[in-house]
């Protein structure tokens, strides 16, 4: 379907060319004085100097053009000589009624959908997932649902940190701790055993200890880089133990992930790009991409244009060993060749916007990629505590994940306690938890999506988990009440699939309408801008609008059974539309609440 407002435009520039002046001009807005108009068009002052005429002489002839329009039902030209607008009941309703026929409510599939892959959560194993990878998870999980929902084809990759230094730590510590495991016998030729030596609790234990002690035992640290070599050159103990590691460590956070309501379709890692990195260094020195400087192998990738220094991207260290960059480069090699994308997409701290930048540039000039391959960085800001400081916990640590979520969910259950008592019916002690669940994620994504991704926010609990304002708790609040109403029309005898979208009736009515018109641009405008803070934007508006209606408009008592069910019908859409919203959002909403 076309969006509304292209529609409203055509109209208007129909009727000034009908009036002798160039169409281009008739372009039409949402109203930004909602007390005047429904939409405007500022043409006619545009237009002003090109014809040298006072703007509302324009403005007077072309609202004559519109006086037996069929989709604006007022053209008022008013001084100094805009077009203010209000369109006809009959044209809104015919554009709600394709919408709700519409089973992407007027959102059009694109002619050539787009092959994707997005890089998102990237948590490194054998580490706790703290709130650090809560952004990149939210986040990522979003943008794919979008893109996935405007019609292209999205596969989504994890991209594991689970190579380098951090497992040579981890397996000489292990090492140290049970030396009389099988996998430090070089002499074994046996099967290993199927069952991990450590539990995930261990796992993360050890992690931070060994890096600990590697900072300050230079011979500690030597151990662990000799680990680190042997585990890369495939000496079958160390891969053996570092399988285990990874198993243990995956099952843990295909859990936390699950939590999260966040899904991934590959669960590589910066491992699965080893194997490719001998043959893409030799294929950039072959082709004079790469050169040595001070010792180490770098690509140039400045560019004339840049105001700000863009350093060389460095492809091997003056030890000759590989880095992050490597491996992210080797990761784009094989991507291409085994998926064929026009697109990536990667989700970190935008602290590491430079350092995409230069991984971008080198992939295009060494031609990993093809010319046209997009690549886009989405880096975000930090998640502060109210102190504006990085979160911590009260004991000024870097919190868990999973604490995060309890304490968060512990709060939603209160206050889920708390409406109930206030409003007078019994809570269920376990349908409260079940449900303080379901909110309590959408207290966190919303909280974070609805900043612009970008922007550093703060973490604030009591806010986030109120059901009031721009919050998640009030959407779901919102959708809930809307089945609610559903129900009872069902009890009530009403046939929900029958009910048919009637005319507007009242202001409110149409204001709502004209809000839920908006969808199709909206979500369109959340891909292309990697933008899920515009779809919040856009649910908080569609609850407000939707609760005045509601609170002005008495549905389940109205006498006339087709005006009813008109409103029955425009409840459907709005749940539903909503419902796709939350969706894309990465949450979904209970029965009750
Ligand atoms: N594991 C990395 C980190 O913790 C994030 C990985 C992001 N993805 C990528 N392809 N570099 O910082």
């Amino acid at each position: 379907m076309k969006k509304l407002l292209d529609m409203l435009t055509e109209e208007m520039q129909k009727a000034f060319e009908a009036a002798g002046y160039d169409g281009a001009l008739g372009r039409v807005t949402v109203s930004n004085r909602p007390d005047l108009c429904e939409y405007q068009c500022n043409g006619a002052m545009a237009g002003a100097k090109q014809y040298k005429k006072a703007p509302i002489m324009i403005a007077n002839e072309v609202a004559e053009k519109l006086a037996d329009s069929k989709v604006f039902k007022e053209a008022a030209a008013v001084a100094p000589g805009f077009l203010n607008l209000k369109v006809t009941k009959e044209f809104l309703l015919d554009y709600v009624k394709g919408m709700k026929a519409d089973a992407k409510f007027g959102l059009d599939m694109p002619a050539q959908p787009k092959k994707i892959i997005i890089d998102y959560g990237g948590p490194n194993v054998a580490k706790a997932l703290h709130v650090g990878h809560l952004r990149s998870a939210i986040i990522g999980e979003s943008v794919k649902r979008i893109a996935r929902y405007v019609g292209h084809e999205v596969i989504s990759d994890i991209h594991l940190g689970d190579w380098g230094q951090p497992m040579g730590l981890i397996i000489h510590e292990l090492e140290l701790r049970y030396p009389d495991l099988p996998y430090f016998d070089e002499s074994y030729t046996g099967e290993y055993p199927t069952e991990p030596p450590f539990t995930i609790a261990e796992l993360e234990e050890i992690y931070p200890t060994a890096s600990g002690k590697s900072k300050e035992d230079a011979e500690y640290k030597e151990k662990a880089m000799e680990a680190t070599f042997k585990l890369q050159s495939g000496v079958r103990g160390h891969r053996a133990l570092w399988n285990h590691i990874i198993s243990v460590s995956v099952a843990d956070l295909k859990r936390n992930y699950a939590n999260l309501n966040v899904e991934f379709d590959l669960w590589k890692g910066e491992s699965d790009a080893h194997d490719a990195i001998p043959g893409m260094v030799q294929y950039m020195k072959d082709e004079g991409y790469a050169y040595v400087s001070d010792g180490a192998l770098v690509v140039d990738v400045k560019e004339e244009t840049d105001t700000k220094e863009i350093p060389p991207c460095m492809i091997l260290k003056s030890d000759g060993a590989s880095l992050y960059n490597t491996t992210d480069l080797a990761t784009i090699q094989l991507r291409m060749e085994e998926y064929q994308p026009d697109k990536l997409i990667y989700l970190t701290d935008k602290r590491q916007d430079l350092y995409f930048e230069q991984i971008f540039r080198c992939a295009k000039k060494t031609k990993l990629v093809k010319p046209e391959t997009e690549l886009l960085h989405i880096g975000f800001g930090t998640m502060n505590g109210k102190d504006g400081k990085p979160y911590k916990t009260r004991q000024g640590g870097v919190p868990r994940l999973e604490n995060l979520i309890a304490e968060i969910n512990e709060e939603m259950l209160r206050k889920i306690k708390e409406n109930g008592e206030t409003k007078g019916y019994h809570v269920d002690e376990e349908e409260a938890a079940k449900t303080a669940k379901i909110v309590g994620l959408a207290a966190i994504k919303y909280g974070d999506l609805s900043n612009q991704p970008a922007k550093d926010y703060v973490f604030d609990i009591d806010r986030f988990t109120s059901f009031e304002g721009d919050t998640g708790p009030y959407i779901l609040y919102t959708i809930v009440r809307i089945k609610s109403i559903l129900a009872k029309y069902k009890e009530q005898g009403g046939d929900l699939e029958a009910a048919q979208l009637q005319a507007v009736q009242n202001e409110s009515e149409k204001a709502l309408v004209m809000e839920l018109t908006k969808f199709n641009s909206v979500m369109e405008a959340a891909y292309e801008e990697s933008a899920p803070n515009k779809i919040c934007a856009y649910i908080y508006d569609l609850a407000n609008e939707f609760n005045r209606f509601y609170h002005e408009t008495p549905i389940l008592v109205e006498a006339d059974e087709a005006k009813k069910a008109g409103w029955v019908a425009l409840l459907e859409l709005t749940r539903d539309i909503l419902e796709s919203c939350i969706d894309v959002l990465g949450f979904g909403a209970p029965e009750r609440m």
